[in-house]
């Protein structure tokens, strides 16, 4: 039994997609979010910037004892897991990429699949070199799509704005006659409506943030760190940056009253 929570982060709100699966997934667990706000997006950043900005978010959640961390971005997990694993050795550490490709696997049938995401985690081939290893048939077709994560931390994520953003990124994948589609930024599930709108129910949404709280779930009762507690565990929000679409966007996520609180993250 373990009664410490778990922390979570991401650059701004795309984490909550996954925070919201834990909550499901682990109602009883305190849970810290950190959303680094100050510095999204990270998707354009290099790996060494995403690196370092991540090694501070952890030591910040070490201070609040966090028994476990869940990377709740893509491009972080994509880019940094291995050397976040080897500088925080002894701390259990989540990825989103894994428990993503595992989905798409079970949601492929025609073995054509689309990966969208940000630039960095494109770029890094993550995805792909796991499916292939795991199906030297699958063809992914994959694209870099920037823009949703601004549009995301804007709360624009069903106007028209964004509709025409998924109908210019998108077409070129539809025409691919793609089975699934991985929704490979945690800031892409806010779209989840306007994408399945676009690509039709042939399409597969795969969202990894489900699968990934399974794989905490699993995580923590294979190594007796559930907690005991009884009641909904308590949350904590906190950013790097004040910013009133947090609160807003969080609430309308998580259904949680939420005030984020910041935190000078350079200083750790
Ligand atoms: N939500 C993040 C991801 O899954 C990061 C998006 C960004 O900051 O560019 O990749």
């Amino acid at each position: 039994m373990d009664k410490r929570p778990i922390g979570v982060f991401d650059s701004g709100v795309g984490g909550l997609t996954v925070a919201k699966q834990i909550i499901k997934m682990l109602p009883h667990e305190d849970l810290i979010y950190f959303g680094d706000t100050a510095r999204v997006p990270y998707g354009s950043k290099s790996r060494e910037t995403v690196t370092k900005f991540s090694e501070q978010i952890i030591r910040f959640l070490l201070t609040k004892n966090v028994k476990a961390i869940v990377i709740a971005c893509n491009t972080v997990s994509s880019n940094c897991y291995e050397s976040l694993s080897g500088t925080f050795s002894d701390l259990p550490i989540i990825e989103v990429v894994t428990p993503g490709v595992e989905s798409c696997l079970k949601a492929t049938k025609n073995k054509r699949v689309g990966l969208i995401g940000t630039q960095g985690t494109v770029s890094s081939g993550a995805y792909e070199k796991r499916l292939k290893n795991a199906d030297s048939g699958i063809q992914v077709f994959k694209k870099a799509c920037p823009l949703f994560v601004p549009l995301a931390e804007e709360g624009w994520t069903d106007n028209e704005i964004a509709r025409l953003t998924v109908r210019e990124y998108l077409t070129e994948l539809v025409e691919k006659d793609i089975d699934s589609i991985i929704l490979g930024c945690t800031h892409y599930p806010l779209f989840k409506a306007t994408i399945g709108e676009f690509v039709g129910e042939k399409v597969t949404i795969v969202d990894p943030a489900k699968a990934t709280a399974v794989k905490l779930k699993e995580y923590l009762h294979n190594n007796d760190m559930l907690t005991d507690n009884e009641g909904e565990g308590r949350r904590e929000f906190y950013v790097s940056d004040n910013y009133a679409n947090f609160d807003k966007i969080c609430e309308s996520v998580l259904h949680y009253t939420c005030r984020a609180e910041k935190v000078d993250i350079e200083n750790y």
